[in-house]
């Protein structure tokens, strides 16, 4: 059956509902972007995004978070190279980098005559990253609510001191993502990519395991069907895609030394 979730799944695996809003269809309809017009974003639209970025949810509103915004062509060009050659992190307007921010929270704690070893666990880098990243997907769906597109770029944390040294960050702060804000080029508005049918992610009572394997061999053919329509250069099922990016320590393209960089950086040093 075709129903308005079809894109997001596919016919056979979409939900059996109706019941949709203009704020789940704006979100249904994601898409990554990776080519994009040189066009400034619109008058105001950073402020808005950043408000409702600010908006989201934030672990004992402690809001250990922050946001760098680059617009400098050389500073972009560098990110792009840090992370490994993308492109349109130069193309974009707008690149921001949303960090895991504690270096705030233990400024707020010394001012007041306070000890902040609480900051040094493994904990608090967990509450600044979950920050970082609701308040990311706020300024992304914002940022689609006004006809602009985004990519997150994870790769900024391939080398995250050279990142830090570049926009200048104290200690107890990091890079967790990028997000390239800015109007899709023409052509490169990209398509709606299916998910995994909610038999495998969404458990009633009780997580199971096995019985994902049948929605997963469906998924791969989604994903088939979905790379022939785009005429994507790969023919790798996902299954196989997703097992060879975790086959290695190598295939995390340098990040699987990231605990010892973050505690370099100031982050868990009590762990
Ligand atoms: C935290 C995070 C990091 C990502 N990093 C990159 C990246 O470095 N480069 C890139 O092109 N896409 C990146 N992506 C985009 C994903 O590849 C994309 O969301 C995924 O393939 C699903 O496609 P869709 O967003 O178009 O639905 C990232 C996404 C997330 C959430």
């Amino acid at each position: 059956m075709t129903s308005a979730f079809s894109p997001r799944y596919g016919d056979h695996d979409a939900p059996a509902t109706t019941l949709t809003s203009p704020a789940i269809d704006l979100m249904l309809s994601h898409r990554s972007v990776r080519g994009y017009r040189p066009d400034a974003l619109p008058d105001g639209a950073l402020e808005a995004i950043i408000a409702a970025a600010q908006s989201a949810a934030t672990s004992s509103n402690l809001q250990t978070w922050s946001v760098i915004v680059v617009t400098d062509p050389a500073v972009k060009a560098r990110c792009a190279e840090l992370a490994g050659g993308q492109k349109h992190i130069e193309e974009c307007p707008v690149f921001l980098l949303f960090l895991a921010d504690l270096a705030r929270l233990t400024r707020v704690a010394s001012g007041e005559g306070l000890a902040h070893a609480g900051n040094d666990t493994l904990e608090m880098f967990l509450v600044a990253a979950i920050d970082a990243a609701l308040a990311a997907q706020n300024a992304c769906v914002a940022a689609e609510s006004l006809g602009l597109s985004t990519v997150y770029i994870g790769a900024m944390r391939n080398k995250p001191e050279a990142v830090a040294e570049l926009v200048g960050l104290p200690p107890a702060t990091a890079v967790v993502f990028g997000l390239c804000i800015g109007f899709a080029a023409e052509g490169k508005e990209g398509s709606v990519k299916p998910r995994l049918p909610q038999e495998a992610v969404l458990h009633n009572g009780r997580y199971q395991l096995e019985a994902q394997d049948a929605a997963i061999a469906r998924y791969n053919d989604a994903m088939a069907a979905f790379n022939e329509r785009e005429r994507a250069s790969t023919t790798t099922p996902w299954t196989v895609h997703s097992a060879r990016r975790v086959a290695g320590p190598e295939s995390l393209s340098g990040r699987h030394v990231l605990m010892q960089v973050l505690r370099r950086m100031g982050f868990f040093k009590a762990e």
